[in-house]
């Protein structure tokens, strides 16, 4: 027996970033969601509906005196394994919050009793108005799980947070809470943490490096997930695959395991956590050669390597009190041992808090969206992390460590 695909209402209220939610629909519909779109009247100024029709392959009504024998406005809701409404306005999220039912959109977000995720776009003094911040909290406080906006270009010359998340990362967000609908609390609201992420790359000529396969996909995933809990998060990012900026996360760009060095330092100073996501590489080599390298030789010359900083037992060596680190060990086993042994070892080896063990090999890990391991604490707890999204595996990451924070060090 096949499962049913997971039923998502996509609510779409008035607002320019309305376009956007056409490439959120593609992107629900693409990864096996059955989607109903629920416009506002207001959407449909901006987007058509035929659009949306023709995108979730189901008719699309705003009003509820349509179809009105199958009683849609009661049981959309009803039926719905999570809703998402993106991009939420401060008009329906003014709506939503005083319980009103005056469209599809609003008498389903009543009825439904599943996870539901807000999505905000508006302009900066909307978002940061006494009304608006109410309403967020409002809701919040019901359970709603309503997402940090990004910053960056608003309609016209205005800059400032508002922004709708990329469409990518709001279906990131929505997988994870199908998977485990309690995975957002604002636990880590008033924190300030650092992750890294990405594979560095050791120049060897101005052309050519030494790399690895990191996607930067799982510490991208942990920021994302940090920035939506609350904390204020500086991601260290080294080389990634096409990966979008998380929403409200300060990215800070290192290409080298130099410079990785030096950005986690900088960032690490006073912070609540650090995680060490990124892929390092271990050596590089001894010089830089200035001129593109030539195959004119008869044998090329050897490769000569230096060993670079364990920038993690760094970090461990200039823990400040209360501060939570976190390692990762990307491990295959061999004939001797499997990879949670080398696993054990490698947190005993670094001396931090946490260490997240991957194994490794047949597409395991790396490249991949998905991700297992276990969870090893230095206090000798160990937790399987079952297979799931990366945003799910960053989920029970920030629960071990928000467990181990200092309460009196959150400033709120
Ligand atoms: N790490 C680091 N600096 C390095 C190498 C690794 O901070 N120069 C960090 C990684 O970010 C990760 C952890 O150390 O959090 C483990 O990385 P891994 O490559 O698995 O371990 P290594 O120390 O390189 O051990 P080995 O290659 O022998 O398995």
């Amino acid at each position: 027996m096949t499962a049913l695909p997971p039923r998502v209402l996509l609510g779409v209220a008035g607002g320019i970033a309305a376009y956007k939610s056409a490439e959120l629909l593609r992107r629900l519909t693409e990864s096996g969601h059955a989607v109903r779109v629920l416009p506002t009247a207001s959407a449909l100024e901006f987007v058509g509906a035929a659009t949306f029709e023709a995108l979730s392959g189901q008719p699309v009504h705003t009003g509820v005196f349509t179809d009105v024998p199958a009683v849609p406005h009661v049981k959309l809701g009803q039926e719905a394994d999570l809703v998402v409404v993106a991009p939420a306005t401060a008009d329906l999220m003014a709506r939503a919050a005083q319980g009103r039912a005056d469209d599809l959109l609003t008498a389903s977000l009543l009825t439904a009793r599943c996870p539901v995720l807000f999505a905000p776009a508006m302009h900066t003094e909307m978002w940061e108005h006494p009304a608006t911040r109410a309403n967020v909290e409002t809701l919040r406080s019901r359970g709603v799980v309503v997402l940090e906006p990004a910053s960056g270009r608003l309609t016209g010359k205005d800059t400032g947070p508002g922004r709708l998340p990329d469409p990518a990362e709001i279906a990131d967000l929505a997988r994870l809470l199908l998977e485990r609908p309690d995975a957002l609390p604002r636990d880590l609201t008033g924190r300030r943490v650092v992750v890294s992420a990405g594979g560095t790359r050791e120049a060897l000529d101005p052309v050519r490096y030494l790399g690895n396969r990191s996607s930067g996909r799982q510490g991208y995933a942990l920021a994302r997930v940090a920035a939506q809990r609350g904390a204020s998060v500086t991601l260290v990012s080294a080389h990634t695959a096409d990966l979008p900026a998380p929403a409200a996360v300060e990215v800070v760009h290192a290409g080298s395991a130099a410079e990785l060095r030096e950005a986690m330092h900088a960032a690490a100073n006073g912070a609540d956590a650090v995680v060490m996501a990124a892929a390092v590489a271990d050596f590089r080599p001894v010089s830089l050669v200035e001129h593109k390298i030539k195959k004119t030789a008869a044998e090329p010359e050897p490769l000569h390597l230096a060993k670079n900083a364990d920038i993690l037992v760094e970090l461990v060596g200039a823990r400040e009190p209360g501060q939570v680190v976190v390692g990762f060990a990307a491990e295959t086993g061999d004939a001797d041992h499997d990879a949670l042994h080398y696993g054990r070892e490698k947190l005993a080896r670094k001396g931090c808090d946490l260490l997240v063990v991957n194994a490794v090999g047949d597409g395991k890990a790396f490249e991949t969206p998905d991700n297992a391991g276990w969870l090893l604490g230095a206090d000798g707890g160990e937790t399987v992390l079952a297979m799931g999204s990366k945003g799910l595996l960053a989920s029970h990451v920030w629960d071990a460590v928000a467990v181990r924070l200092d309460p009196r060090h959150a400033d709120t």
